[in-house]
């Protein structure tokens, strides 16, 4: 029997570390502690149907959404492994409306890690694909006391790693640590995550677009004419694209970056900043394309040059391939010089 290599990610972490001289292990030891929540988090998805922790609760989180229960115990697992080694001086989650507060024992962190706990809540109980997003950063305030908001406030081009974790029809850990994007799948009769995508890179032209499409009286025209076009027959650009929309940003973006295709979600004229957060969502998965060869704007700016002024900012995202979001841009110009003129 051939016997192929087995690369876990354990395994993966620390080759990527040698290539820093001056790594400490404690950056690793963040990825780490990630993929730890990952299998612990997976464990529970996995049986929440079984058990008492789904169903609506009734506390709601910063942005005035309904939280389910298992985003809080979601939310509980990855604050519970970053903070308790001293290595992570800040944490911020989408469903903590402010910094999470952390003891003293974290004053000598270097790292600030904020994450979505669990993306894709109201597909909980449908048993359709949910994720965990998550963004890392080096600290800017001084070592040695307690952490401040200019440590999360920072622009995602300084994110030092970032990824995210699908719980599908398997779970897959994908991280990028700015050496391209890696995807791990998770082999439950071991309890290890193997790497399964090594180096993985999106299409440089896809035929998938993905937005809510509901939301379509509320769309800028810009945006109306490039879902038109998208849906016009032309063999030659492989039109009309086929629309894929799982609501669950991380199993949307997974999907069309294996695939190629561009994921929006815009601007309305009620909420001009869309509805996806910036910290917590846009920018992780804006380095992971970036790394993958794709790319992500809020459709004036590159997402990860937009610096945040605010922990739950919102920003509207157009993600994915290259040459698509490339197109949309196009889009927007055209309908901008219109405005002017
Ligand atoms: P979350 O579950 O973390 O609040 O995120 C939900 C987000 C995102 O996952 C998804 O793409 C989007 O909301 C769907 O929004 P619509 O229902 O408005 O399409
Ligand atoms: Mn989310
Ligand atoms: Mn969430």
């Amino acid at each position: 029997m051939k016997f192929q290599s087995i690369i876990t990610i354990d395994r993966h972490f620390i080759d990527q570390e040698k290539k820093f001289p001056y790594a400490t292990g404690e950056f690793t030891k963040i990825l780490y502690n990630l993929s730890l929540a990952a299998k612990i988090v997976t464990r529970d998805v996995r049986k929440a149907g079984l058990v008492d922790i789904i169903g609506i609760t009734s506390d709601s989180n910063s942005s005035g959404e309904v939280q389910k229960k298992l985003d809080m115990y979601a939310n509980d697992v990855f604050v519970n492994v970053m903070n308790h080694d001293g290595i992570v001086c800040a944490l911020a989650s989408e469903e903590v409306d402010s910094l999470i507060e952390l003891d003293e024992s974290a004053w000598g962190g270097r790292y600030v890690v904020m994450f979505d706990p669990l993306d894709g809540s109201s597909n909980i109980d449908a048993n359709v694909s949910i994720g965990t997003i998550f963004s890392i950063y080096k600290r800017q305030s001084p070592v040695g006391g307690p952490s401040q908001l200019r440590d999360v406030l920072q622009p995602g081009y300084k994110q030092i790693g970032a990824g995210y974790i699908i719980y599908g029809s398997s779970t897959m850990f994908v991280y990028t640590t700015g050496n391209g994007v890696h995807g791990f799948t998770y082999d439950p009769s071991c309890g290890e995550f193997l790497l399964s995508h090594p180096n993985m890179k999106t299409p440089k032209k896809g035929a998938i677009y993905s937005i809510n499409e509901g939301n379509w009286n509320s769309f800028d025209p810009a945006t109306q004419k490039y879902i038109s076009f998208l849906k016009e027959s032309d063999k030659e650009s492989n039109r009309p694209y086929t629309s894929r929309y799982i609501g669950s940003l991380v199993a949307d973006f997974h999907r069309n970056l294996l695939y190629g295709g561009i994921y929006i979600y815009p601007g309305t004229a009620k909420s001009p900043d869309g509805k996806l957060r910036l910290l917590y969502e846009c920018n992780p998965l804006a380095m992971v394309i970036e790394q993958a060869g794709g790319k992500a704007t809020n459709g004036q700016k590159r997402i990860l040059d937009i610096t945040p002024k605010d922990l739950h900012e919102r920003t509207p995202l157009f993600i994915g391939s290259p040459d698509d979001v490339d197109q949309a841009m196009d889009f927007i110009r055209e309908q901008e010089k219109h405005t002017v003129t």
